[in-house]
């Protein structure tokens, strides 16, 4: 509480103008976008760094701000040699949702025009190696407002959709303060509690065996099926949040495949290593080694 008044104090103090430096957050709407700065905005996690400045950080270094960008290669692939080439067709957001349902969830309030915008994007960057084209795909991504509020949909007591300017949480602490210090409306947002954050299906959500509306199948990992069936149904009892958030203070990183810290923690080594002479009268030592390895993360590794 006093840390709490302190904080209120410093604010208080400073000109309401200090944090007025990026264009306030359009949030909720539900009317289709034509421009991609715009849709960025909507869901935008500039003001979320003002605040929150540690866990941005973490995020920005998680492959979850680079959502689109790191897998630019595969996306490419499917808008060309899939859509194209395969169905002979041109993009549409039915099929450009196939993949963007995961990896830039924005997409779904994009006009016909701003899909057809992004898959142009995606081609230049890839094949004309155009790096304005990849700055601005580098904007869509997994970020604070899709975890928070788009994918808190699976919430159970959520009535409807998840309400604009309101951030779920897994605590939904107060945050009536920061109006009363004069925040801004989209500054000072609500929080709700979610207890969906929290769970193993929040991140499967994203992180499994994936059925559009057409019934097709897309299984670019399928790790949330093996965490179910091997990890859970063998008694494993921890979230994807313990190991890749809690544990170690990873916070938001995220880390997974590429960093060495986890993937030491996933395989566990039982080396016996005998020593012994094969031919006693020569004298040659030899060792016998048995070395097993064991898989020690809540599903399959590697994913795919
Ligand atoms: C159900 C959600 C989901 C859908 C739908 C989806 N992806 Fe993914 N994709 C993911 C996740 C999660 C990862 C990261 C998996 C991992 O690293 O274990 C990923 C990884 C990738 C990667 C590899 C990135 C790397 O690590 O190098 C590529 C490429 C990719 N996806 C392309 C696509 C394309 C193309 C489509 C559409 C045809 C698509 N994805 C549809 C969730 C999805
Ligand atoms: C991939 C989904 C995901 C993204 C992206 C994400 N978060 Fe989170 N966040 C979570 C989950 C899950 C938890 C709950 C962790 C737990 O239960 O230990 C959480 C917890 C939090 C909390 C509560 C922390 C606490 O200690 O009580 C805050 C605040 C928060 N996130 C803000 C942000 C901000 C700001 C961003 C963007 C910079 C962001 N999150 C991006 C999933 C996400
Ligand atoms: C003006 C400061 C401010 C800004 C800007 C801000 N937050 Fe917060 N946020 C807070 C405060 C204060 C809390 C209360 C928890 C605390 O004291 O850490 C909070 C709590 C949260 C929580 C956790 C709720 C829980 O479970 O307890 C989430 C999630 C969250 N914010 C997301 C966001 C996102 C996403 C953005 C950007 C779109 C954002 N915040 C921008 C100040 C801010
Ligand atoms: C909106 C969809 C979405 C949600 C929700 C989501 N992720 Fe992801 N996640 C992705 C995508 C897409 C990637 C791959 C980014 C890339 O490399 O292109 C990814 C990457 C990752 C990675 C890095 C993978 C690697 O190969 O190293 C980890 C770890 C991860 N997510 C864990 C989680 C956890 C834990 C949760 C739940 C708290 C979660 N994610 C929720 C979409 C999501
Ligand atoms: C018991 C701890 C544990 C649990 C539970 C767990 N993970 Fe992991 N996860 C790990 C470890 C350790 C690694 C690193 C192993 C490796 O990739 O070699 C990892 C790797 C990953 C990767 C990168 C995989 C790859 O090969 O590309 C992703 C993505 C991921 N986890 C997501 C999740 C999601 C989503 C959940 C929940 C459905 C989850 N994890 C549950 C420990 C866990």
């Amino acid at each position: 509480m006093l840390i709490r008044t302190i904080i209120v104090v410093l604010i208080s103090l400073m000109p309401i103008g200090a944090f007025a430096m990026h264009p306030e957050a359009q949030y909720g709407g539900t009317e289709e976008i034509s421009n991609l700065d715009v849709l960025v905005t909507r869901y935008s996690d500039e003001t979320c760094k003002e605040c929150h400045e540690e866990i941005y950080a973490e995020w920005k270094e998680s492959y979850h701000s680079q959502s689109v960008v790191h897998s630019i290669g595969g996306l490419r692939n499917f808008i060309v040699h899939g859509v194209e080439k395969g169905w002979n067709a041109e993009i549409t957001k039915e099929h450009l949702m196939r993949c963007m349902d995961c990896h830039a969830p924005q997409l779904q309030d994009a006009s016909k025009s701003l899909i057809r915008d992004v898959a142009e994007l995606i081609k230049k960057t890839v094949d004309a190696q155009d790096e304005d084209a990849k700055e601005k795909l580098a904007k869509l991504n997994v970020n604070c407002v899709i975890c928070h509020n788009t994918k808190v949909s699976i919430e159970k007591n959520l009535k409807g959709k998840p309400k604009p300017g309101v951030y779920y949480g897994p605590k939904g602490k107060s945050t009536t303060w920061l109006k009363k210090a004069g925040f801004s409306a989209t500054r000072a947002h609500g929080t709700e509690r979610s207890a969906a954050v929290t769970s193993a299906l929040f991140c499967g959500q994203c992180h499994g065996m994936y059925t559009p509306p057409d019934g097709d199948i897309i299984g670019c990992n399928t790790l949330y099926g093996s965490y179910q069936d091997a990890y859970r149904g063998n008694g494993g009892t921890e979230t994807c949040q313990d190991c890749h958030m809690r544990a170690k203070n990873r916070g938001h990183r995220f880390p997974g495949a590429y960093e060495k810290d986890i993937v030491k923690d996933g395989i566990g080594v039982d080396a016996q290593v005998i020593g012994l002479n094969i031919k006693p009268g020569t004298w040659i030592p030899t060792i016998i080694a048995r070395v097993s390895l064991t898989n020690k993360a809540g599903h399959r590794i590697p994913d795919g």
